[in-house]
């Protein structure tokens, strides 16, 4: 049958109305993007979700208990079980079994910014841009092992070229173009309230991304996940793209997966506050889930323990490590998990029946994501360290106020501050800790306290702290 009359036979056929109309090539591309779309799929989906709960899976809010995690430890050199897991992780780390990958799908919308997300300036006086920084992390990191630790990048459709010519232009910011692989994660359609396929223009389908979820499916069908196999990659080092401060490979982090039963690790935060916009790490049985902050009933949120403390405290900060073997095994045909389908109901723009252009004012239709942590329960037993929020999370997701960039530049330096003052250096802080002359360390220098107390110890004198400065 062809994709016409299938998309006839499961109701949409309304995608080609404006078939007639197309030139050539137009059509190519529509039927291009058809063949894109799993009919069944979005009918099951279109059941389960359009007019109904918003995700696939059913969260049992009266089973839900807090997950335990591993503290970090006050004197983390002299803790035996922090020290055997960094020494396993180091050692991957050298023998090339690890990747760092990058869900970089995002558009820089929500920052009032024109371009792929990773492409946005962040550095606090170089104003180096998101990109720039994992770059040059990871070539730390290299040198350090010794090792041509891979980057896998997970773009959109919306920004894919873009991407790599950003790449291009700036010559990877110094790692081997061998070394970074670029993959497109794969796209839903978009529909109305009663689940007909919105089209953008009388040629093409309303598609956005599948959500951070779709990366397993994209790393396999993309070929991506063939590559690391190839080089002997065991684990993926995985964070967002809107994280500098993340430390791209943590030796720590990678030995405590290594050396757990689970496919799929985590860290989390103790949460600042109640209402801190982080999912939770819970179990429901022996099953590890995160639940949304969106989705935790306010009472559960405010719950609080003997001590008065948050009960639900640990929040994700959306790093993780994931065993390439269980990419594998979830994205085979034979596999019998798949991550459930959230709904998001957004303003699409689309045209109508008679080829009008509609830009909505109210919410008119639904879009499907995936999300990446809905693999958790499949991976095993829970395993989940403790990580410092300065040390690894001050995401830039909003134009101002918390979490924005103007947020982040202050974390930058007062990281920088805090690994200073550890050497001994006294640095002028203001009230909120911020130093009074901009500090900024290139990643290059030292891109966790560890690397930065090498290079200082070297090379501190060089520098004048009495005035802004830039130390690389
Ligand atoms: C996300 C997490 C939340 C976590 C928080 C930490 C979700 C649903 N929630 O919230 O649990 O506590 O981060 O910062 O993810 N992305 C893609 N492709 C997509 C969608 C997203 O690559 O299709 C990437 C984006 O570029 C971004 C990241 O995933 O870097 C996060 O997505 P976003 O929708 O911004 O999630 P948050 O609400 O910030």
């Amino acid at each position: 049958m062809d994709t016409i009359e299938r998309f006839e036979q499961f109701g949409q056929g309304h995608v080609f109305q404006f078939w007639d109309s197309l030139n050539e090539e137009e059509r190519t591309s529509l039927l291009e993007q058809a063949e894109e779309i799993d009919l069944k799929e979005l009918a099951e989906l279109v059941k389960s979700l359009v007019g109904g709960e918003g995700t696939q899976s059913e969260i049992n809010y009266d089973a839900l208990e807090p997950a335990p995690y591993q503290p970090i430890p006050d004197d983390i050199e002299s803790d035996s079980r922090w020290q055997e897991a960094k020494q396993v992780g180091e050692e991957a780390l050298r023998a090339v079994r690890v990747a760092a990958f990058t869900v970089a799908g995002g558009q820089g919308t929500r920052l009032g910014f024109n371009g792929p997300k990773g492409t946005f300036p962040i550095s606090p006086i170089k104003n180096k841009t998101l990109f720039q920084l994992f770059a040059e992390k990871i070539r730390a990191a290299q040198d350090r092992y010794s090792s041509a630790i891979p980057w896998f990048i997970m773009t959109s459709h919306v920004n894919h070229e873009a991407t790599e010519r950003f790449f291009r232009e700036n010559a990877s910011f110094g790692l081997s173009e061998s070394d970074v692989t670029f993959f497109r994660q794969g796209r839903m359609p978009a529909v109305d309230f009663q689940g007909k396929i919105l089209l953008e223009s009388n040629g093409s389908i309303a598609m956005s991304p599948d959500g951070h979820g779709g990366a397993l499916r994209a790393l396999s069908r993309s070929g991506a996940l063939d590559e690391m196999e190839s080089r002997g990659i065991e684990y993926l080092s995985y964070f967002q793209v809107d994280n500098p401060h993340v430390q791209v490979v943590d030796p720590y982090f990678i030995g405590f997966h290594a050396q757990s039963n689970t496919s799929m690790s985590s860290k989390m935060l103790p949460k600042a506050y109640e209402k801190e916009k982080l999912g939770h790490f819970c179990v429901s049985g022996d099953r590890l889930e995160v639940v949304e902050y969106s989705d935790m009933p306010d009472e559960l949120t405010a719950q609080r323990d003997e001590n008065g403390q948050l009960r639900f405290i640990a929040g994700s900060v959306a790093i993780h490590i994931i065993s390439t073997k269980f990419i594998r095994e979830v994205t085979s045909d034979a596999s019998a998990i798949s991550l459930p389908f959230h709904k998001a109901i957004k303003k699409i723009a689309h045209i109508d029946d008679s080829g009008e252009q509609i830009v909505p004012n109210e919410p008119n239709g639904v879009k499907f994501e995936m999300f990446v942590f809905d693999a958790l329960p499949f991976a095993g037993e829970p395993m989940i360290i403790e990580t410092t929020r300065l040390g690894d999370f001050s995401p830039v997701k909003n134009a101002e106020g918390v979490d924005s960039a103007e947020s982040c530049r202050a974390d930058q330096q007062r990281l920088f501050a805090q690994w200073l003052m550890q050497k001994g250096v006294e640095v002028e802080s203001d009230e909120l800790g911020v130093p009074i002359n901009k500090i900024e360390i290139s990643p290059l220098f030292g891109y966790n306290y560890e690397s930065f107390a090498e290079s200082w110890e070297r090379r501190g004198p060089e520098f004048d702290l009495s005035k802004e400065a830039y130390i690389e």
